[in-house]
Order: structure tokens, then sequence, then C-alpha cells
């Protein structure tokens, strides 16, 4: 495995690579680290798919909106390492800031992202996903992957880096891989560590709330009344639930019955001991 903090590093080792055509794709796989099962199932899946695999750590500055919970996020670089070591990651790209953000030398990254910002982790985390798009911009012109891999678990993600890859014409395609889950269903995340052996427990009651929230959808429960009964179900189990929105898919809108789009999916943030638990569940 190798490891560079140079993008310049990087990119000549990609391009010997690609030459000497030890590989005809690159599949990249970004991260902030403090890597979990769900990272690993992404690089598997970049495996699965006969690519040479890269995968990025690095704890971006520009998509945290409070700068305590960017103090805050765990930082694990030897682990991490090891991890990918022993899954047969290839290559691990962990540059310092002024690597992907030279001073003076980047300019300002705008995008209209046609609303798919201005719904939920978009109202509560301003700014965040003009910081995700610029970091994944500048990450894909320097791997410069045939394919990208992310989790389902972030879904409004997706949405915007799908949309990103389509304004700007990349010529990437992106691979969304299933949300990996503890055995009680908390979703992994990097900021589970943070809570007590309690809120570890507790945690998966989120995932509990969106399995009721598919089975009322089933039933006929309209969307507003499930979303209701979550909330209050996240309050009453101790929970600070930001948003739990059931929404079309492809808009991010929510949507007042389950007819209204092709692909309706229940999108919860919640905090717990102070620490921000985001997940989802496909309800049609
Ligand atoms: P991070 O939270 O480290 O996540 C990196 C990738 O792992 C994302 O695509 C995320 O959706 C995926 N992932 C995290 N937990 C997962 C789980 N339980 N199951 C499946 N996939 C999971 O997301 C980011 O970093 C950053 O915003 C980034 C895209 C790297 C830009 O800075």
């Amino acid at each position: 495995m190798h490891i560079f903090q140079k993008a310049a590093d990087l990119r000549s080792h990609l391009k010997t690579i690609l030459r000497e055509r030890r590989s005809n794709a690159i599949g990249f796989i970004p991260t902030m680290g403090a890597l979990h099962e769900g990272h690993l199932a992404l690089i598997r899946a970049a495996q699965a798919d006969g690519c040479y695999t890269v995968c990025s750590i690095f704890v971006n500055p520009t998509q945290f909106n409070d700068l305590s919970d960017l103090d805050k996020y765990p930082r694990t670089p030897e682990k991490d390492a090891a991890l990918l070591a022993k899954v047969g990651c290839d290559v691990i790209f962990m540059p310092e800031v002024e690597e992907i953000y030279p001073p003076g030398a980047i300019p300002d990254f705008e995008i209209d992202f046609e609303g798919l910002d201005e719904v939920m982790e978009g109202l509560f985390r301003p700014g965040h996903f003009k910081g995700v798009a610029q970091v994944v911009k500048r990450l894909l012109d320097l791997v410069d992957p045939g394919q990208l891999y992310m989790g389902q678990k972030d879904f409004q993600q997706v949405a915007i880096v799908r949309h990103l890859i389509r304004v700007t014409g990349f010529p990437v395609q992106l691979v969304v891989v299933p949300t990996v889950r503890e055995a009680d269903g908390l979703a992994m995340s990097s900021r589970n560590v943070r809570l007590s052996p309690e809120g570890r427990r507790l945690g998966s009651v989120i995932y509990q709330t969106l399995v009721a929230a598919q089975s009322k959808a089933m039933n006929g429960t309209l969307p507003g009344e499930i979303s209701r009964e979550a909330m209050t179900a996240l309050s009453d189990a101790g929970f600070e639930p930001e948003y739990f929105e059931i929404v079309n898919s492809e808009t991010l809108q929510p949507v007042q019955t389950m007819l209204e789009a092709p692909q309706v999916v229940a999108c919860v943030a919640a905090w717990l001991e102070g620490v921000r638990l985001i997940d989802n569940m496909t309800l049609k």
C-alpha cells in the first residue's frame, strides 16, 4: 500500500499505474478518516469492481459549519492506515489542508444546487454542502478516478455529488453503497465513538423509528403523520431530533402522499449526548 501526502506524488503514481495498464480503472473513496466497516464496504465495493483503489483521508475544514465539531472530529491516522492495509487498499492520500487549499490558488467555489442544499442537512448546517462539493470537486480533479464510491448513509450528500457531477460534466461514475449498520441497527458513523455505552444502546432507536416509518407507510399512514410520530418517538426516547422528513429521492422535497414520487426516502437527524446522528431509509 502506498501513502501519499502530496498531490503531485499521487498523480505521478496513478499515471504510472494507468500507463503500465496495471489497472484500467481508478476507484476513489473519499473519507474523513476514523474509519469503520461502513468505509471499508466502499473499499470492498471498488475492489469487487476490479478497481485500483484510492482512499483519501482529509478532514475538510470547509464543510464544518460548527468549529467545535471540527475540533472534536476523531482523528486516528495510524489505525486507519492499518485497517486499509488489512483490506488491501492500494493507495491512501492523506493531504495537509494547504495541499488541498493552497493559499490564494483555489478560486471561490459557486454552484447552483437547485434547492438540493436548502432542505434537511442544508437547513441545519448552513454552508455544509458547499464545502462538501468544493472538496469532492478538488479531489476528483486530483485523483481523476473512473469510479467514485459513496455511502447511502449520507443520502443528501449523494444527491449533491450527483448534481455536482452532472453540472460539471466530470467523467466519473458514481457508485452508491448501502448503509452498513451495527447489529442493533445503528448506522455506523465516525461520530458514534463519542457516545457513552448507554448512548450507544439508545442510538438504535433512530433505526427503529425508520423501520416503524416503513411499515406505517406500507399500511397507508400519510407521510406528514409518520414524520410527526417519529419526531415525538425520538424526543420521548431522549433525543433532540432536528428533522424527520419523508422526501422525493430526486428533488429531496417532502411528499404529501407516497404516490407522489417514484422513490420515497425517510431522512432523519437527531442529537444524542451532544453527538449529531443522521440516517435514512428507502420507504418506496
Ligand atoms: P465520511 O463521513 O468519512 O464518509 C466517507 C464515506 O463513507 C461517505 O461516502 C459516507 O457516506 C460513507 N459512509 C459513512 N458511514 C457509512 C456507513 N455506515 N455505511 C456506508 N457508507 C458509509 O462523507 C464524508 O466523509 C465527507 O463529507 C466527504 C465525502 C469525504 C467529503 O469531505
